[in-house]
């Protein structure tokens, strides 16, 4: 028996989301004028800035999607994507990251060190190896023969925060999503209604040395399929890894669902079969459509998206299964 209180928010969530289309089944779809671009969490509001600047000039949604995270990945004050991401418990900052693009192309980095932006350097693994995924120690090394400059992640105040934990070193780790921030991942659709999204984190907080999450498998963190649509993931990784979340998304489209029902099928669908076992983590799935029509939804509160449309730039609270 399942313990807590669902709260299905059915008739609540079209607003709550945003939802604009009915369904993506092929024939019911309308697309959403010019392009559209969302990003989890309220830091995406700054990241679909700097992707907009692409698309509203033509640009390609690929090029927007890697821009855009560039921004939270470069800033110190995001503790969960890039410069000044929390570090794993040997204090070291490892980050993850892949990209996809409207036709399966897709490249990723797992546990890359002291390169700011590694969602530019799954887009050269994409580009530039017959590979999908480069790890450690060999991600590293492509990043540098390709030009990319290595710099020192641990920023002086997340070493102090480290060294704050090492006093107990209490081995509980736990998504960062209490923090109200966690990944970014960002779909974009620009004007020639190409898709593409991008997944990029440091990962959970003092985590092992090692510890991947879902951020940087493409089907987890993030898959897209331009006949179809996109969706990215946020939350804690190991969860959105065992339902292959993005991938299960993007299927539930392509049967006919819309983003925000294909969300919320997701996330229900991963509760019924964890039942007790999901008590305490969060999952948060985040979709676009390639007609530009947006879901979101999550385990429990507190997901939120940046949408961008039109120009307009907001952030919106995304529906939820759970009560904390
Ligand atoms: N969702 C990011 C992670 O768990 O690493």
């Amino acid at each position: 028996m399942l313990s807590r209180k669902e709260f299905l928010r059915l008739s609540g969530l079209v607003s709550l989301a945003g939802v604009v289309g009915k369904s993506a089944g092929a024939s019911q779809k309308k697309r959403k004028s010019g392009p559209v671009v969302v990003s989890t969490w309220d830091f995406g509001l700054q990241a679909n800035a700097a992707a907009w600047e692409i698309l509203k000039n033509n640009g390609y949604a690929l090029d927007a999607v890697e821009a855009g995270v560039a921004v939270p990945e470069r800033d110190p004050r995001v503790t969960s994507v890039g410069l000044g991401g929390f570090p794993d418990r040997d204090g070291r900052v490892t980050l993850d990251a892949c990209i996809m693009d409207e036709q399966l192309n897709c490249g990723s980095v797992a546990c890359l060190e002291h390169i700011v932006h590694p969602a530019a350097v799954a887009r050269r693994v994409m580009e530039k190896t017959p590979h999908v995924m480069l790890s450690g120690e060999g991600a590293l090394r492509f990043a540098l023969d390709q030009g990319f400059k290595t710099e020192n992640l641990l920023i002086p105040q997340v070493e102090a925060a480290w060294k704050e934990w090492l006093k107990k070193a209490d081995y509980n780790p736990q998504p960062n999503w209490e923090l109200n921030h966690d990944t970014i991942g960002m779909l974009a659709l620009d004007k020639q209604n190409r898709l593409s999204g991008v997944c990029t984190t440091s990962g959970m907080a003092w985590k092992m040395h090692g510890r991947v999450g879902d951020s940087p498998i493409i089907g987890a963190g993030l898959y897209v399929d331009g006949e179809v649509g996109g969706a990215t993931c946020s939350g804690l990784g190991e969860e959105m890894i065992r339902i292959a979340a993005s991938h299960s998304v993007v299927e539930a489209m392509r049967s006919g669902k819309s983003p925000q029902a294909a969300c919320e099928a997701v996330v229900r669908r991963y509760y019924k079969r964890r039942g007790e076992l999901a008590h305490g983590k969060q999952v948060c799935l985040l979709a676009m459509d390639n007609a530009g029509n947006v879901g979101a939804f999550s385990l429990m509160p507190g997901f939120v998206y940046a949408i961008t449309h039109e120009g307009k730039n907001e952030v919106r609270k995304a529906g939820y299964l759970l009560e904390k």
